[in-house]
Formats: structure tokens, sequence, C-alpha cells
């Protein structure tokens, strides 16, 4: 039997994104074993290329085996205990997730809710820390609105109550500022899919040294066997590396080329670039007459979502940029389900080439399926009135 043939595709939505072929060349080679020095050279030089792509010290940094969502099992079933309090800043999906993820642990959740397409504000999240909160989490790049959680001032509230700074960084990682060490960030994950373009299956994770303080107070057994920290960090980060489980070695291979091109590029340039990438996207299709849902000091510059406007049939562009021009970007999800395109520039795709073909594409689409609707509107105009 013959598998079927995949197509080449753009991928402008919300994750995956394109993987450069450099990266899929890393990943073709020969697997080795987890405990050969060769490998554990290699991984310990990915890890160092993570420390700096999340620009942190901290000796915890590696990837977790698993998506994105594993990252965030690993932060909640390690850092908190049943019976915590997490507050947790929501305003789309991905904060949501959280409180589901935490809730099922048996962790007391508090949620500050904001309106989806804003941040959750620091006064907000403040107050709510106030009776002695374990952990304060929020979702640095929400991929569902396009919004950029601003982190500024969060460390020293969390930390004056002695509680621990979670951040999810998924989204964020390598394409929108962010400085781990800086921030004063206790707990960060992230996934490979997003700006580092890399295949999904990892989550780089980062802990500071307060996160393994309190890991090494906990008082009850961690809930869960695969992602117990205390074991995965006798392999990660200590001298003896001690089997835990088989971690995915090509797609590590994968994780340090995906590090190197970032680190090639350096952390600001990419930064730019994505920001200029959002805003040359919105700028042109600005000009259909689409609007950016987020204001401009609160957007996330990876991931910009679009109101398609009156007239756009939003399921059908998607449908036609991916059958007939082989570019797949993301419909709204959650509260902006049919409401909103969600559109990824991330890592290579954060570009003039990638943006203007889009931008074409859908302008090639658009203008048409307007004039159909013009038309149609004048009809029953004149039939409900004639
Ligand atoms: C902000 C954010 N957090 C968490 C996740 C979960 O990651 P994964 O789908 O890799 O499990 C995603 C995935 O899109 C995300 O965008």
């Amino acid at each position: 039997m013959s598998l079927p043939e995949l197509p080449e595709r753009m991928l402008m939505g919300s994750g995956p994104s394109t993987v450069p072929d450099r990266v899929l060349a890393a990943m073709a080679r020969p697997t080795i074993g987890h405990l050969d020095p060769a490998f554990l050279a290699f991984a310990d030089e990915a890890n160092q290329l993570l420390r700096r792509a999340m620009r942190t010290e901290n000796a915890a940094t590696f990837p977790v085996s698993g998506t994105g969502s594993a990252g965030m099992e690993t932060m909640l079933v390690n850092f908190l205990e049943p019976g915590d309090r997490l507050v947790v800043g929501v305003c789309g999906v991905f904060g949501e997730r959280i409180v589901d993820a935490a809730g099922r642990l048996g962790i007391e959740v508090e949620r500050v809710d904001a309106e989806w397409g804003t941040p959750v504000p620091l006064e907000r999240l403040a107050a709510a820390l106030e009776p002695g909160a374990a952990a304060v989490a929020v979702v640095h790049g929400e991929t569902s609105t396009g919004v950029a959680q601003p982190l500024d001032g969060l460390a020293e509230l969390a930390h004056d109550r002695d509680a621990l700074l979670m951040i999810d960084c998924v989204t964020s990682l390598s394409g929108y500022p962010l400085a781990i060490d800086e921030a004063g960030v206790d707990v960060a994950f992230s996934g490979t899919q997003k700006c580092l373009n890399c295949p999904p299956g990892l989550a780089p994770l980062t802990l500071s040294d307060r996160a393994r303080d309190r890991l090494a107070a906990r008082q009850s057994p961690v809930p869960s066997w695969c992602f117990n920290l205390a074991a995965i960090l006798a392999y990660w980060a200590s001298g003896e590396r001690v089997y835990h489980h088989t971690p995915p070695i090509n797609t590590i291979y994968a994780l340090g080329e995906a590090l190197a091109i970032v680190d090639e590029e350096g952390l600001e340039a990419r930064w730019a670039r994505h920001r200029v990438a959002s805003e040359a996207l919105i700028a042109g299709l600005g000009a259909l007459g689409m609007k950016p849902l987020v204001a401009e000091g609160d957007r996330l510059h990876s991931l910009t979502t679009i109101e398609p406007g009156d007239g756009v049939d939003e399921a059908e562009v998607r449908t036609r940029l991916l059958a007939d021009y082989g570019i797949e970007i993301s419909g709204g999800i959650g509260e902006l389900k049919g409401r909103a395109w969600r559109i990824g520039t991330m890592g290579v795709n954060a570009a003039i080439e990638p943006v203007t073909r889009l931008v074409g594409a859908i302008a090639e689409i658009v203008e048409p399926m307007r004039a159909g609707e013009a038309l149609e509107r004048a009809r029953s105009a004149w039939e409900s009135t004639a």
C-alpha cells in the first residue's frame, strides 16, 4: 500500500508554521540513542540556544516531550498542589485552557477575565493576587485573539506575595519581544511549531531557581508520571543523565537547527521583522477594507486577527486559499468563530513575499465575491420594493 502524496503549503494560520528545508533536513539525520554522548552534546548545545532565544540563564531549560499543551500540563502538575490558589488571566481560548486544566487537578482557580481582543489589566491581576495565591499564570501571546499580554510589573507583584509568575509563550517565543529573566518569569512553556518554524511535538520549558525551590518544597506527590519534573530533570539537568523516557530524538535535531537559525538572525532583528510583517499585512488587507481586531499597542506581531467585513464569506475564502493557492490561514475560534481570520506571520513567513502572496490571493478571491454580494443586494432591494 502506498500512502497519499502531500501537497506543498504555505502555512500562515495559527500554527503549525512553514518548516524550512534546513530544519527538515536536520530532522532526517540518523536517529541515535538518547544516552549516546554525541546526542547529549547536541542536546546540550540546543538547550544553550534555547536559553538564548528565551533570554534566560536558567539551568533548567529544555524541551518537554509533547506539544505545547504538555508544557502547560508540566507547569500545572509540578508547581501547584490540590487546594493551592492559582490566578489566571483569561482573554481567549488558551487562558481558558489553563483554567480547565488546573481545575481538573483540584487547584483552586481564580480567573481574571478581560474582553477578547484586549489584554488582562495588571491592576485586576494584582487585586486577585492579594490573598495569598500560589501563582499567577498569563498567556503572553494569545493565539485565539492575537493579543500580546504585557508582563511589566507582574513579577514584582507576584514575588512580593510569594507567588510564582507562569507564562504561556507558545506563540510569542522568537516572534515578539520576550526576555524571561528580565521579566522575572518563573515558569515558561512554549511550542516548536510557531515562530521557531519547527515541526510540532516539543514544548520548550524554562524554570527559575525560585520555581525549583517551590518544587523541592512540595508536600504531595506530583499527580503525573509522564510529566514528573523531579525525574525528568534527572535526565536533562543533572550530570547523571538518568533515563526517564525516550525523548523524540529527531524532533530535538529539528529544534536545535531551528534555534540555530534564530540565533544567526539575532532576536532583536527577528522581533522587528515580525512587527513589520504584521504591519504590512494589516496595510495590505486594509486596502481591501478589512480591519484588524486588536488595537495597535496590544497586537501580537506573529498572529494577526482580521475581520473580513461585509460581503465576504470567511470560510469560503479560507477553503479557496487552501485549494487554489496552497495557503493556509485559520478561522476564529471560541467567541471569534465565524467573525475573524487568524493569520500567522511566523518565522520565515514574517516576510514580504509570503505577505504579498497572501494579500494578492485574498484580493483575487474577495473582489468577485463582493461584486456578487453587491448585485444580490441590488436585486433583493428591487424585488422587495417593486
Ligand atoms: C497560546 C497557545 N498555548 C498553548 C497551545 C497548545 O499547544 P499545542 O497545540 O502544541 O498543544 C497553543 C496552540 O496553538 C497556543 O497557541
